[in-house]
């Protein structure tokens, strides 16, 4: 098939080059001409695994390019995907500017029928607005619609893509359903280099077929339950510290043996930060709320989340007593591991915090430094965790990285000024680190 993807981010440029591995031809539409022109001379404006040596593969074999011009991606492409930014806006309802103005451009240059596929994560009747744009600009073609939400993880999105758990299609007419359909077929029936499966006996992806409103539910109950998880393990955690001698890793462990609980998304810690959650919970409170349903449990998960980095910092307190004027070593910066991504991250957080109250930062972080020193301009930065923990009275563990797995403690015992370490993501086993000789504190662990 022929298609055009509106929108390069993580969403939009993951899609398109999957798109095109698999076999069809792509046009990837950005009206940042930066962003196109980095892409056009074979550099990634992001980082995510797989993903450049697939644009370099199918650009090469001419299924895959770049442009700035709606109007070529239109005209070429039989079906279009919206995958353009849906930020928060002041009181958190998602700002649908770019998803009007696009679908607007598509109606005034689309001369022969279309089907329009909105995969940004857009409120619950986005799709009717869609529909009435392309009545108001363009009454002579006739555009289908639909939707097609994403569930890309950053750091595992092109394995995300390309092996899904399930792929949600939301139409109106059945035609729609089948074209996507058989644009999906070679992911549906994993037809693609076998090095990019995920699993080695591959079922056929299961394929959810409904209308427009329920697809884009799905989208927002699915990321609203799984922050639900992260915070319900989170207020376990805190039960687990009051109770004194419970540990919440052991508790996930149990309650994730259940098929029905399942242990992915029960990691306590310091919460959940990201370009998705923070805005997508935002959002879902919101479009519940313009439907007159005051969704109390999911600004609960908020508050609950809201609360992480605070805890943090009282962990720090406790054995610091005064934070002013000490050394703080911070090891993680990025959201989560595995991307340099630092939107909402909630190690930006803690930082402001400690700043607050005078605390000397120096952090190191092995992806996300760069753009860390534009956020956090007033903090230092070392170039390895060893730096970062010499003459420190504290060494705070804010991100996940398997790098500080493999630490060597008794060097950074020697490098710090007192033995202390507050792990914000429970790392590592109480109990070695006391043997180590170090005053350790974690989140839910005795
Ligand atoms: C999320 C959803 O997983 C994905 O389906 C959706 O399409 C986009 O949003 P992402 O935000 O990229 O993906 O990362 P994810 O791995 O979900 O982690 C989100 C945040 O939750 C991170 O800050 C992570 O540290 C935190 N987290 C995750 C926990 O604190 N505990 C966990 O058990 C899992």
């Amino acid at each position: 098939m022929n298609i055009c993807i509106i929108g390069t981010g993580y969403v939009g440029l993951v899609t398109g080059t999957c798109f095109s591995e698999v076999g069809h031809k792509v046009v990837c539409v950005d009206d940042d001409e930066e962003k196109i022109a980095i892409l056009k001379e074979g550099r990634m404006p992001i980082y995510e695994i797989h993903l450049e040596e697939l644009v370099q593969k199918n650009r090469a074999r001419k299924r895959l390019k770049f442009s700035t011009s709606i109007e070529e991606g239109v005209k070429e492409s039989d079906v279009i995907f919206i995958c353009v930014g849906t930020p928060p806006k002041e009181r958190g309802e998602a700002d649908l500017s770019s998803v009007e103005k696009v679908a607007r451009e598509i109606a005034s240059c689309a001369t022969s029928p279309k089907l329009v596929v909105e995969k940004s994560t857009v409120p619950v009747q986005t799709g009717e607005w869609i529909k009435r744009v392309f009545k108001m600009y363009n009454s002579g073609v006739d555009f289908d619609i639909a939707s097609n939400p994403e569930f890309l993880r950053e750091g595992t999105a092109v394995s995300d893509f390309l092996n899904p758990d399930r792929i949600v299609i939301g139409v109106e007419k059945e035609n729609a359903a089948n074209t996507l359909e058989k644009i999906y077929e070679p992911i549906i029936n994993h037809q693609f280099d076998p090095i990019l499966h995920k699993s080695s006996s591959p079922h056929p992806v299961p394929l959810v077929i409904t209308d427009i409103q329920s697809a884009e539910i799905i989208k927002h109950a699915s990321n609203s339950f799984l922050a639900m998880k992260i915070s319900f393990i989170n207020a376990i955690a805190d039960i687990c510290e009051r109770v004194g001698g419970a540990d919440v890793e052991k508790v996930a462990e149990g309650m994730g043996l259940d098929r029905r609980v399942g242990r992915d998304f029960l990691k306590a810690g310091l919460g959940f930060g990201g370009f998705c959650f923070p805005k997508d919970l935002q959002a879902f409170i919101k479009i519940a709320e313009d439907l007159n349903y005051d969704f109390a449990l999911l600004r609960e998960v908020e508050r609950i989340n809201r609360e992480r980095p605070k805890l943090l910092v009282k962990k720090i307190k406790d054995v610091l007593w005064i934070i002013k004027n000490k050394r703080v070593g911070i090891l993680g910066l990025s959201f989560k591991p595995g991307t340099d991504d630092m939107r909402f991250a909630p190690p930006l957080e803690v930082i402001n915090l400690l700043h607050k109250e005078g605390a000397r930062i120096k952090a190191y972080d092995p992806a996300s430094m760069e753009k860390a020193k534009k956020l956090v301009p007033h903090i230092a930065f070392a170039r390895n965790p060893y730096e970062a923990s010499e003459g420190a009275n504290v060494l705070v563990i804010l991100t996940e990285w398997d790098e500080f797995k493999t630490l060597n403690f008794s060097k950074i015992k020697k490098l710090m000024v007192n033995p202390l370490i507050v792990d914000g993501r429970n790392m590592f086993d109480p109990a070695r680190m006391r043997e180590a000789g170090f005053i350790y504190k974690c989140m839910g662990r005795s």
